[in-house]
């Protein structure tokens, strides 16, 4: 609860006396989200190239995943296409009602809230840096309380990577010409793995979950499956912010890799037994 009596030290907008190079942070973290948010949106809207099969693979970009309703000959769930009630003003890609999920929970985190309110709106602007402003009201009020969703957003985003990890076993499996499937590890396969993995470290390192799995008990005596779980969560917790980096760099990188299967610029090594 923010102290109403509290006020922070008078220092002029971005005055400080620290001599580290504090502004370095929050203008990678700027660069980084900036340039994953243009790229996840180009690939949300592209709307083609999402899912590569051309030579017997089945790698379906994560931004797709799952496929609710797709191309032709694509893994989709419900339908093909454009669904019927999906307004006709607005360009419809099959991403858009995918990225909301983990959208939200990247958005609401409390991690990167406090990374990109320091690197887009710079208040606060860094540990011992002067503020933009006098007072300090917290998230207690409209628009940054509607944050607090966060904790529902753990659960649909875990979801996601069950169904992330049911794609990284499909992608073990190739199809020959006579249409047959054979086991295999390709390129492709370790990508898509590695995201499920990776997306899952963050996504169960999250602090949410760790309330969840034990954090809201006064005690874990006596309760030794619990007590592993709260372990195994707070292991990932403690490592939060760097599974949150580098899953969203990888989760670009493999929808990036399906791509360019998809288009035919690379080719996939790959063993099948
Ligand atoms: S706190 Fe980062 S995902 Fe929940």
């Amino acid at each position: 609860m923010p102290d109403e009596n509290f006020h922070l030290p008078q220092r002029g907008f971005g005055n400080t006396q620290r001599t580290d190079k504090w502004w370095i942070q929050p203008l990678v973290v700027f660069c980084v989200l900036s340039g994953f948010g243009v790229y996840a949106t180009w690939a949300a809207f592209q709307g083609e190239h999402y899912f590569s099969h051309a030579n017997g693979e089945h790698y379906l970009s994560p931004f797709y995943s799952p496929l609710l309703y797709g191309e032709a000959g694509s893994p989709y769930w419900i339908g093909e296409g454009v669904p019927g009630w999906w307004p006709s003003f607005l360009p419809f890609s099959p991403a858009m009602l995918i990225l909301i999920g983990p959208g939200l929970m990247r958005f609401t985190c409390y991690y990167y809230r406090g990374a990109y309110y320091k690197a887009f709106w710079m208040d606060p602007v860094s540990c011992g840096v002067g503020e933009p402003r006098k007072g300090y009201r917290g998230e207690n009020s409209f628009p940054l309380i509607m944050q607090n969703v966060h904790r529902y957003v753990f659960y649909p985003a875990a979801a996601f990577v069950m169904v992330l990890l049911y794609d990284g076993y499909k992608s073990l499996w190739f199809l020959d010409d006579q249409g047959v499937s054979h086991f295999g590890i390709g390129v492709g396969s370790v990508v898509l793995i590695m995201n499920a993995l990776l997306l899952g470290g963050y996504t169960f390192g999250c602090h949410c979950a760790r309330h969840q799995i034990g954090g809201y008990l006064n005690s874990l005596r006596g309760r030794p499956i619990r007590s592993k779980c709260y372990g195994c969560v707070s292991a990932l917790n403690s490592r939060h912010m760097y599974w949150a980096w580098v899953s969203l760099v990888w989760v670009g990188l493999t929808d990036l890799y399906v791509r360019l299967l998809s288009m035919g610029y690379i080719t996939d090594l790959r063993i099948t037994f």
